[in-house]
């Protein structure tokens, strides 16, 4: 239907005849001439209808509004001097149309697609096909279909194989909620969908394969945020014999691939590393951003002999003081009462701030100091005229948190976070444990098949302190993967299930199957998976994730374009042998 591209036309087609095939972008009409922009996959190209070269073609032209789908026969000339539009790889030439055939027509639209007009996500998302005929919106999967080929090139010259693992797999106490499928020919039984191929990847390397990659779907019945899907793609990744800076080695090799296919540029960063325990006194979280300095230091030693009352009983308390300086600001009164506002906001029960003028440190608390203590603030954090420090106090786990929290707010808030820089940070040395206020007790940290960095056997009941073999990369504050060095042998899995409470009758139940396979010669094995939707949503610097998927959920886990989910009819429900209670709207 045609025999070139609209956007790849150029002064060298001058003179020729072209057939196109396209959308009706803009249309403008002027001194009896019709124009148009025709757009398809690779760019718009000016096309002009003119009584002088086809009538009929002009008359048919008055006709043709916005989003009809035309084919055209015409010439290539170049545009007349003083017409040129250097802002389009088109914009030389122009196309005099002989012929028109309308292929298709179109309603008016519900938005505009100029990249001016946004629409708002609802009716984006309802209309997803409409709003992917946008130029900058089909750049984004143009380039995720890029991503994929870059990914696959890598990883098989690097001597990974691809594999596909179930969809339908069985449902594993630890991790998210599952989504469930139930089995029609075994009534009353539920697949679910895998929330990671993990322990199937670590079945392949127990197969032999030495290095295992797939790109692939996962599912998981999480609360949504800007950066979570209910279904999302991992570059899924494992490999035999080695160990953390073998895997670390592949992943950087891998992502400096994918920057380079997103951003047409090499990487020449370094990959910064930190263990888990400085990304949490430094920076009060595992994902750190680092695009702005701005580091939380503990002064709770300066007040060890303190009288001033809330630090005195927080210090008595085991808990901590932790600041932060905020640089030759010199903020207004306005500005410290709204940080005070802040930290309430983020859950903190009480911020305190210093300003240091040409008199010395100011603040309403600075008269419970001791001279010694201003002193020490003062040489310890190097404050100078106009810097203004930030303080709480309390249990260390929280002030970390909420720190860090309070360091991410004054970074937007000051402007301090340079938008165009890539910070890639590795963060290493995991707890193995965690604390879960939820279930009220200790779960995996990474999940249950990831090794120790010490002899788990030796556990010796404080699960705070045991270290793992995991591994996060971060970049610019979002935790794009994550992964670990396995446990390979059955009994240190067997040690591992006991101490996150899982009898061993469970055990065998749910992983059976895993603890036979290491019983027979299971390598040393380790791998990672990354976030391929977050990783395209950091790259090309959007704050949803729903950007970069053709196909999203809203917030609320609904596909507006199809409608999903939905009720099903009450013959596929008996089939499946499932009542259903419908709760009272
Ligand atoms: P993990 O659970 O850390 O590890 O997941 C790996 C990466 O997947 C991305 N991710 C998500 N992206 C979008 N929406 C979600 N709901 C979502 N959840 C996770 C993150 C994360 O870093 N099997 C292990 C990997 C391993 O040990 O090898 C796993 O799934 O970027």
């Amino acid at each position: 239907m045609r025999d070139k591209y609209c956007g790849y036309i150029g002064l060298e087609d001058v003179g020729k005849d072209v057939l196109l095939a396209g959308w009706v972008f803009r249309r403008r009409d002027h001194g009896g001439l019709v124009f148009i922009d025709l757009r398809d996959i690779t760019g718009v190209v000016q096309i002009v209808f003119s009584p002088d070269i086809s009538k009929d073609a002009h008359e048919m032209a008055g006709d043709i509004k916005q989003e009809y789908v035309i084919q055209v026969k015409g010439r290539v000339e170049k545009r007349p001097v003083g017409t040129e539009n250097e802002n389009i790889p088109t914009g030389l030439v122009e196309v005099l149309v002989k012929d028109l055939v309308i292929l298709n027509i179109s309603k008016a639209l519900p938005f505009q697609l100029d990249d001016e007009d946004e629409p708002n996500e609802t009716i984006k998302l309802k209309y997803r096909y409409l709003d992917m005929r946008r130029p900058s919106v089909q750049k984004i999967f143009i380039t995720r279909s890029k991503v994929y080929k870059a990914v696959r090139d890598y990883l098989v010259s690097q001597g990974f194989y691809e594999f596909e693992t179930p969809m339908l797999t069985k449902s594993t106490p630890e991790g998210a909620r599952d989504f469930i499928v139930p089995s029609r020919i075994n009534p009353g039984a539920f697949y679910a969908l895998p929330q990671s191929p993990q322990l199937f990847k670590q079945i392949l390397m127990i197969g032999g394969f030495d290095r295992y990659f797939q790109i692939v779907r996962c599912f998981r019945d999480e609360d949504l945020r800007a950066d979570r899907q209910p279904e999302f793609t991992q570059i899924d990744m494992e490999m035999s014999f080695v160990d953390v800076e073998d895997v670390i080695e592949v992943s950087e090799g891998l992502i400096k691939e994918i920057y380079r296919t997103v951003k047409g540029d090499t990487f020449n960063g370094s990959f910064i590393r930190m263990t888990y325990d400085e990304a949490i006194e430094t920076y009060g979280t595992d994902k750190p951003d680092l695009r702005f300095s701005l580091p939380i230091i503990d002064i709770t030693d300066i007040f060890k002999n303190t009288d001033f009352g809330v630090i005195k009983k927080a210090i008595e308390k085991k808990g901590v003081v932790k600041s932060i300086v905020l640089k030759g600001k010199n903020l207004s009164r306005k500005d410290l009462d709204t940080s005070v506002d802040v930290a309430k906001q983020i859950g903190s029960e009480g911020l305190i701030w210093i300003r240091k003028d040409k008199d010395g440190l100011q603040s309403p608390v600075v008269k419970y100091f001791k001279e010694d203590e201003k002193l020490a603030i003062i040489e310890r954090l190097d404050v100078k005229e106009d810097d203004v420090i930030f303080m709480m106090t309390g249990n260390r786990k929280k002030v970390n948190e909420l720190m860090g929290r309070f360091r991410l707010y004054l970074g937007e808030r000051f402007d301090l976070i340079d938008k165009n820089q890539f910070k890639f940070l590795w963060v290493t040395d995991f707890p193995l444990f965690e604390y879960s206020e939820e279930q009220k007790r200790y779960v995996a940290c990474h999940h249950p098949f990831t090794a120790s960095k010490t002899n788990i056997k030796q556990f010796d009941g404080d699960y705070e302190t045991l270290k793992s073999k995991a591994y996060d990369l971060v970049l610019n504050g979002v935790e794009i993967g994550g992964g670990s060095i396995r446990i390979h042998k059955k009994d240190e899995q067997m040690e591992m299930f006991k101490l996150l409470n899982i009898k061993e009758e469970e055990a065998q139940e749910k992983f059976g199957f895993l603890l036979e396979a290491l019983e027979m010669g299971a390598p040393p094995h380790g791998g990672i998976a990354f976030g391929f939707d977050r990783i395209l949503m950091m790259l090309i610097g959007s704050d949803s994730i729903r950007d970069v998927i053709p196909f999203p959920k809203t917030q609320k886990g609904v596909c507006l374009l199809i409608d999903a989910p939905s009720r099903v009819s009450q013959k596929q429900l008996s089939e499946l042998k499932i009542r259903v209670i419908y709760e009272k709207q």
